[in-house]
């Protein structure tokens, strides 16, 4: 496990040490929590992925992206990366890239962070930022239109491509689901993941149908995203969800998905974090209300994991800001924990 960039301060980090944590992504602790739901106590484990240099996931996929490109041939000290992002890719390619000598143009809309669009200018990164949101109502179309325009009108531009390039659920495969795997000394009911690109379910699904078909990969999706087949509708989530379907997911690779509301999700994060002070972003409380839902009817699983894509940093003037709950008319209650009795921390 790395010292995350959030604990080191962002712009403080002179380059050596940011090239030494390039290729120190991963190897992110596991948390158990003791979980009540319905009248049984589960222990379920959290992948800490806010934990990774810039504080999520998305570090593996950044660095991934880039190192698939460099093992080609295809960048040149100077080249310019390109990607559409709603935050915590493009803070992670901003840092892949400064440290190793690229600029970086992240595509992102209004949904995307203060505080990843903070740590995207801090670390050189050029914002460029779409307004109309695309038919669905999110805005991954506007973004792609954009990505697409500024390449034509730049020859040089290298988009790294998060949606279709095989490095993205390949690091998945090949470093997160091990990880998760021999961490939980090799017996896992099952494994709750968010979807957005779909990278890390398919990723983390193929590694598990190989080793240990009988745990159940359980994809997590907000209510309003097209990733599972359902209709588009707006939602305040972000890092999880998609206005149009996966390139990386097929039926084989997973047993079933789950929605979660916005509620839900940020009921969870609340609920986590003043019970056990773990602050794990919007993704993560969507894991979780998923996994306490789905324990309520299987009592039966008693070593699960949720991956927790980032950290709470993320959301301080969000999901954790009263005010701003407020302002979106979003009251939280007892009732969107659904069958949780109680959380604590196992260990
Ligand atoms: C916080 C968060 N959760 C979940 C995901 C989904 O990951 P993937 O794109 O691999 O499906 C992302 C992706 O950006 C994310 O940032």
């Amino acid at each position: 496990m790395v010292a995350s960039i959030y604990q080191s301060g962002l712009t403080n980090l002179p380059m050596g040490e940011l090239q030494k944590l390039v290729h120190q992504v991963g190897q992110t602790p596991m948390q158990a929590l003791h979980l009540s739901v319905a009248g049984k106590t589960h222990t379920v484990h959290l992948k800490l992925e806010g934990y990774n240099p810039t504080g999520s996931m998305k570090d593996r996929t950044g660095y991934s992206l880039i190192q698939h490109l460099e093992d080609r041939g295809l960048l040149s000290e100077g080249s310019t990366i390109i990607e559409s992002t709603s935050g915590n890719l493009g803070v992670a390619l901003a840092f892949q890239c400064k440290a190793r000598g690229y600029r970086f143009i992240a595509v992102i809309d209004p949904k995307t962070t203060e505080e990843n669009i903070a740590k995207m200018e801090a670390l050189d990164a050029s914002i460029e930022m779409v307004y109309e949101p695309d038919t669905s109502g999110g805005f991954l179309l506007s973004r792609l239109a954009r990505v697409q325009e500024l390449c034509s009108q730049h020859q040089n531009y290298t988009w790294t491509d998060q949606y279709s390039s095989s490095a993205n659920p390949h690091i998945h495969y090949s470093c997160t689901g091990p990880e998760v795997y021999q961490q939980m000394d090799e017996q896992v009911d099952a494994v709750f993941v968010p979807v957005s690109t779909g990278g890390t379910l398919s990723g983390i699904g193929r590694f598990f149908r190989e080793v240990s078909p009988a745990t159940r990969i359980i994809g997590v999706d907000a209510h309003g995203s097209v990733i599972f087949g359902t209709p588009p509708a707006p939602r305040k989530l972000t890092g999880i969800g998609s206005s149009r379907r996966s390139h990386f997911i097929s039926a084989d690779l997973y047993d079933s998905h789950m929605l979660v509301h916005d509620e839900e999700a940020f009921a969870f994060c609340r609920e986590l974090y003043r019970a056990t002070d773990i602050h794990v972003g919007g993704s993560s409380g969507a894991s979780l209300a998923a996994c306490v839902r789905y324990l309520a009817s299987h009592p039966e699983d008693t070593r699960v994991a949720c991956v927790c894509a980032d950290s709470g940093r993320n959301y301080a003037s969000s999901i954790y800001n009263d005010a701003w709950l407020q302002q979106h008319n979003i009251t939280l209650t007892a009732e969107h924990l659904g069958p949780l009795e109680s959380i604590a921390k196992a260990n």
